[in-house]
């Protein structure tokens, strides 16, 4: 998922001071920040300190020193939300009423997307009925109005008017970004890494998968508001996003039985695991001494995790599997889609430089369960991760239709 981008327009007020906080808390949030700024608005802070502070130069007119101009259609179609903070009774106004007279105004004007207000302003200034007014007008028009606090105001008077703190307006912006997420509500497990077959209590039989790419997904699938659970094995890696619940586990019966748990309450499964198929007959309890002759470890079956989620597979819960090959990669993977029940799969052929196991990178095609085959360009995990959950998003919504 893209970053979020947001305009943060600041207007004149004595309150302009908070808008290098918002900024700061914005840019902590991990949200681009675009500041415009008024002509007024710059005799209160400098728009050094919002450029250093937004990692971004600071917009103030039209136009630019190379005879360039700022777009300031572009500007707002490109923008996620426009927060104006602090915004002064004289640009509430202006805007209630569609005037663009300057860079701020004409951005609010041609933008599609929601906009955030929070007036700032002396007490009387506030309750006059014509900033009520302009207030109504903005809210009929749907923008959110971020209502100002009670304080101490500039003017020395008490009353309503002081900007809201920099962590509620912000707060306010991601609970709506929360919201828009759309894997929210979406329970979804995620099986990732390899694992070890134990022969005895110092040696194991394992594979070279890292856990990248489901712990990829895990984190991705957070980032867009889904309740994840991660299944994972015996790797050094962790999911980076804290909402990640992660259970570990060792071996293919390990990741079975959290498996089985956990599937049941799942919209979606993701298995990204590379899990052992054969595990060893008998585990000694004891280290296995060496000796003069061969040594032989007699293998039996381990349950193939997929299939039996296929064969229990609910109405509404999709399914998803990996396949991972290294020759007649699309036959193999129909065949694992079909056989596990499968909505889709996702194949990754070792022939592709730069895709499978320890690599940052992958390349994948996906198949679904109609035959439709899907093919991506090397791209690192995450941005795998971001192109899986948008095929399932939209498979999703299509059949939902
Ligand atoms: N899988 C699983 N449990 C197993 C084996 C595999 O859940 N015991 C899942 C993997 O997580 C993956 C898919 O099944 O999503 C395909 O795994 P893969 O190892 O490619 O296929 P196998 O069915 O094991 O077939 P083969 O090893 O012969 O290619």
């Amino acid at each position: 998922m893209e970053r979020k981008k947001v305009i943060l327009g600041v207007s004149g007020s004595i309150s302009a001071y908070k808008s290098a906080l918002i900024t700061r808390l914005l840019v902590k949030n991990e949200i681009d920040v675009q500041v415009i700024m008024t002509e007024d608005a710059c005799k209160f802070i400098t728009p050094l300190t919002l450029s250093t502070l937004s990692k971004n130069e600071v917009l103030t007119s039209f136009d630019r020193e190379n005879g360039l101009w700022n777009n300031h259609v572009h500007l707002g179609i490109n923008a996620n939300a426009i927060l104006i903070a602090p915004a002064s009774a004289n640009t509430i106004a202006k805007i209630a009423n569609g005037l663009c007279d300057n860079l701020l105004t004409a951005v609010y004007l041609s933008a599609r997307c929601p906009v955030f207000v929070a007036p700032a302003m002396d007490h009387d200034m506030w309750l006059h009925p014509a900033t009520q007014r302009n207030i109504k007008t903005l809210e009929k028009d749907g923008v959110h109005i971020i209502p100002p606090e009670s304080g101490e105001l500039a003017s020395g008077l008490i009353g309503e008017g002081r900007l809201a703190e920099p962590e509620n307006i912000v707060n306010q912006l991601n609970v709506f970004f929360e919201n828009e997420k759309p894997l929210r509500g979406k329970k979804i497990m995620i099986t990732a890494g390899p694992t070890y077959e134990p022969i005895d209590p110092v040696r194991f039989i394992g594979n070279h998968s890292s856990g990248k790419m489901g712990i990829a997904l895990a984190d991705y699938a957070a980032k867009l508001g889904a309740d994840v659970q991660l299944v994972l094995g015996p790797t050094h890696l962790r999911p980076k996003n804290e909402s990640v619940k992660v259970e570990n586990v060792q071996s293919a019966h390990g990741m079975l039985r959290a498996s089985l748990h956990y599937a049941e309450k799942s919209d979606w499964c993701i298995m990204a695991a590379a899990v052992s198929d054969y595990t060893p007959q008998e585990v000694s309890k004891i280290k296995i001494k060496k000796k003069e002759s061969e040594f032989t470890v007699d293998m039996k079956k381990t349950t193939d995790i997929l299939a039996e989620l296929g064969k229990t597979k609910k109405a509404n819960q999709m399914l998803i599997g990996f396949a991972l090959e290294t020759n007649d990669e699309v036959e193999h993977a129909k065949k694992k889609l079909v056989k596990k029940n499968l909505d889709f799969i996702v194949l990754n052929s070792l022939k592709d430089k730069g895709a499978g196991f320890g690599h940052d990178t992958n390349k994948i095609t996906i198949i679904n369960k109609e035959g439709n085959k899907k093919p991506y360009e090397l791209k690192s995990k995450w941005d795998v991760a971001g192109d899986i959950l948008q095929y399932a998003i939209e498979r999703e919504k299509t059949q939902n239709e």
